[in-house]
Order: C-alpha cells, then sequence, then structure tokens
C-alpha cells in the first residue's frame, strides 16, 4: 500500500507507525488499514469523476468507522443485503444517498429499504417488481429504481466473479429482451421511478474495453426506450470492477484514465443516438479499500519440504483470506519486521488450517533466514478478506486497526472464543 516504508530500524511503518508496536499492541493476525490512503483512493476518485456519484461498493470492506470515512468524503454507498443496510444506517449514512443491490431481496428487506427512503433501488428480477410495487403502493410511496441489465460482455476476469455474460443469475437480459420489458413494466407502474440503467460486468477487470462495450449498449436500450415510451432515463450506473495490482504483474488504470474513456464513449454514444447525456454513476469496492490494507500476520513454522520449496505458516489463513484458495489470487509477501540482507528462497505462505489448500501467498521470494517469530506483511488485503472471513476450524476472525497520523484504533475489535461459543447455545 502507499502509506507503507521502510523506518530506519528496516522495519516497515505505516501513517508513522512501525509494524512490530503494532503486533504488540493489538497482536497478529491483524488487518491494518492505512486510513489516509483509503480516504487518498476516495478524493482520487471523486476528483476524476466530479459529476458523477461514486457508490462504494460496501461488499468489499463494510464497517461503521469505513461508512463515517465514505459518507465524509462525499461518497455514496452500494449495499446488497439487509445486514449491510442496517451497518450503512447505523453508521449514519444518509439513506437518499444508499444503492440496494440484490437478485434476490426479501420482502422485509425491501420493506425496510422503501421505508427508510434508500435513494437507489436496483431491481433484477420481474418477481421483485411485482413485490416492490406492493409495498411501494401501500406505503404511497413512489420508489426511485434503477434496473439491473446484463449486457452479455466476456469480462476477463475469474468465473466466479464475472457478472455480465449471459448464464448467471444477476440482472435482466438485454439480449432476450428480458431488460426491454423490465423497462416497460416499470415505466407503466406509477409508484415505481424508473430513473436509469444498471450494468456491473464484473470484478478486477483490467481492459477497460469491457465498461466501453458495456455502456454502449446499455445506451443502445435507452435509446430503443427512448423510441418506445418518450421517455429519456436520466440517470446510467456503470458499476464497478476496476482491478487493482495485487503483484508487480497487475497494472491497473488509474480513476482518470477511467473517467477519461467512460465519458468519451458515452457522450459519442448519446450524440450517435441523439440523447441527452446521462447522470452517471459508478461502483467501486475494490479499488477504494483493496489496497489500504495490509494483513500482518506472524510466522510460527517454517519447513523446507525435501528442498522443494520453504513452507512458512503463519498465525492466519484461509480463514482470513479464503481469495487464493477460492479464486486461485495473487498476493506477495514480506517480511515485515526486519530487513535482511539474506538471499532469497522461493516461499509459500501458509496458514494454520487443517487442509491443505490453505495457502496465502502460493510463490513468492522471501530471505532464506526467514523465521518463527518474524511478523509477515500481506498488501492489498482490504477487499474481500475481512468481509469474506470465516471462522474455519474455529479461528476467530482478526481485528481492523485503523491507522492515521500516527495514532491507530480499532475499528472492529478481534474476536474470541467467547464470541465464538456465544451462538453455541446446544
Ligand atoms: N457493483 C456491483 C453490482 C457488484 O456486484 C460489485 C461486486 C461491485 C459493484 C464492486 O466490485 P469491485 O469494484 O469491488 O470489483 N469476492 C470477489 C469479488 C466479488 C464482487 C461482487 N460484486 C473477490 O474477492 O474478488
Amino acid at each position: 500500500p502507499c502509506g507503507v516504508e521502510r523506518a530506519a530500524d528496516g522495519a516497515l511503518a505505516v501513517g508513522g507507525l512501525g509494524v512490530r508496536e503494532l503486533a504488540e499492541q493489538f497482536g497478529t493476525p491483524a488487518y491494518v488499514l492505512d486510513e489516509g490512503d483509503l480516504r487518498a483512493r476516495c478524493r482520487d476518485f471523486r476528483a476524476a469523476f466530479p459529476d458523477h456519484h461514486v457508490y462504494y461498493a460496501g461488499k468489499a470492506f463494510l464497517c461503521r468507522a469505513i461508512v463515517r470515512v465514505i459518507a465524509e468524503e462525499g461518497l455514496y454507498l452500494d449495499v446488497c443485503t439487509g445486514g449491510e443496510l442496517a451497518v450503512a444506517l447505523s453508521a449514519g449514512m444518509p439513506p437518499e444517498r444508499i444503492g440496494f443491490h440484490g437478485n434476490n431481496k426479501s420482502i422485509s428487506e425491501l420493506t425496510r429499504a422503501v421505508e427508510t427512503g434508500v435513494g437507489r433501488i436496483i431491481v433484477d428480477s420481474f418477481d421483485e417488481i411485482e413485490r416492490l410495487t406492493a409495498i411501494a403502493r401501500e406505503r404511497g410511496v413512489r420508489q426511485a429504481v434503477l434496473i439491473r441489465v446484463t449486457v452479455g460482455v466476456e469480462a476477463h476476469t475469474h468465473e466466479f466473479i464475472a457478472t455480465a455474460h449471459e448464464d448467471q443469475k444477476f440482472g435482466f437480459s438485454l439480449a432476450g429482451g428480458a431488460a426491454f420489458e423490465a423497462a416497460l413494466r416499470i415505466i407503466d407502474e406509477d409508484v415505481l421511478d424508473l430513473r436509469g440503467l444498471h450494468s456491473h460486468i464484473g470484478s478486477q477487470i483490467f481492459d477497460t474495453s469491457g465498461f466501453e462495450v458495456s455502456a454502449r449498449r446499455v445506451l443502445d436500450l435507452q435509446a430503443q426506450i427512448r423510441d418506445a415510451r418518450g421517455v429519456e432515463l436520466p440517470e446510467l450506473d456503470l458499476g464497478g470492477g476496476f482491478g487493482i495490482a495485487y503483484t508487480t504483474q497487475d497494472d491497473p488504470a488509474s480513476p482518470y484514465d477511467l473517467a477519461k474513456r467512460l465519458n468519451k464513449i458515452v457522450d459519442s454514444e448519446c450524440a450517435a443516438h441523439e440523447l441527452g447525456v446521462p447522470h452517471l454513476s459508478i461502483e467501486p469496492g475494490r479499488a477504494i479499500v483493496g489496497p489500504a490494507v495490509f494483513t500482518l500476520y506472524e510466522v510460527g513454522t517454517v519447513k523446507d519440504v525435501d528442498g522443494l520449496r520453504t513452507y512458512v505458516s503463519v498465525d492466519g489463513g484461509m480463514s482470513d483470506n479464503i481469495r487464493t484458495a477460492l479464486y486461485g489470487a495473487s498476493y506477495s509477501a514480506t517480511v515485515a519486521s526486519r530487513a535482511s540482507t539474506a538471499a532469497p528462497i522461493l516461499a509459500r505462505v501458509v496458514g494454520k488450517h487443517c487442509e491443505s489448500g490453505d495457502i496465502v501467498v502460493k510463490d513468492e521470494f522471501l530471505p532464506a533466514d526467514v523465521q518463527p517469530g518474524d511478523l509477515l506483511a500481506v498488501p492489498g488485503t482490504g477487499a474481500y478478506c475481512r468481509s469474506m472471513a470465516s471462522n474455519y476450524n474455529h479461528v476467530p476472525r482478526p481485528p481492523v486497526v485503523a491507522v492515521r497520523d500516527g495514532q491507530a484504533r480499532v475499528i472492529v475489535r478481534r474476536e474470541t472464543e467467547d464470541d465464538l461459543l456465544a451462538l453455541d447455545v446446544g
């Protein structure tokens, strides 16, 4: 992460605090959040997209302190469950700045969203249109909605996190005509206010041409809707999914590059269809919070396996970062507590869980003198690590420690064995 540097003693420091002090005070493993870096990323997106709404996708990582930062920095918030909505509201996020996603929102989730005045509900199915209509009518509310459109773009990312090809669960198909039909139905429904279309093509995407194709296709649909009903939808949400660098091989576009490309394609497509340029929104999650966090582990054992490779075991693993096991994600690791001049050896950083797929970093060169007691930092763990953490093997989930201007504070505390036992009422 940007704010991390080596102090004079060779140890990493972030926000003015050394990792050894952090480990002593808060224990390991811990997610360490560089709050200055997080805020800088929010500001960069805001500056690059000044006329747009930037929704932070809370699924990447959500807690009350994050919601407050997001709100203070002028961002909006995307939630996709009642639980995420509850966190947002309890932290004081203005409901009109919340967008509510999901392919299977329950009646109680929808009711809560309507009653609290959530700004946009992104509808995902005909069943939902029916439910939402009934809820809004009963309460005498006109609810603003967007339609999630499946644009048929094959995003070049892991299959599980690509979302806009045809054969998957999200949204209304554009090619099959469902999106057009959904738009007409909503326009004809007086208690629903169709503000625009939404598309999200996937996550951890580097090739921006996918966003361009997607924008072109939704604007084409916009023009068809205008031709059919004489209505020009005022908004367009192009979703999130902007890739970040997990290793030195990744080369993400800056928010400024992205903005330039998206604006250009939207402007030219609108001109071609003689449409007014809609108000744009985007929904970055990973690109806002991912690089702002590193996980701090302590090395427990170092094992040379038949000269093949050195296995370095840390005190966490797939319960605090499932992404390597689940998606084959790449991370890097570095000895954080000291400098070393020892020659590099090929190492694999593994966790403490009871299965061999419990890998944090598959291949990394670490100094040959890496040893028990060393602290290891794995950068780029802000997105989808704490939020997808589990209690596998009854391992308590690590805390999130926010560091800013030489001060550290716990924003999510470490789980305890009592927390784990609290649910066990048998
Ligand atoms: N908007 C919508 C509608 C989404 O479904 C998502 C992510 C985002 C925005 C934010 O995408 P981001 O900018 O963070 O890439 N667990 C996976 C990622 C799943 C993403 C799901 N939807 C992972 O660890 O890579």
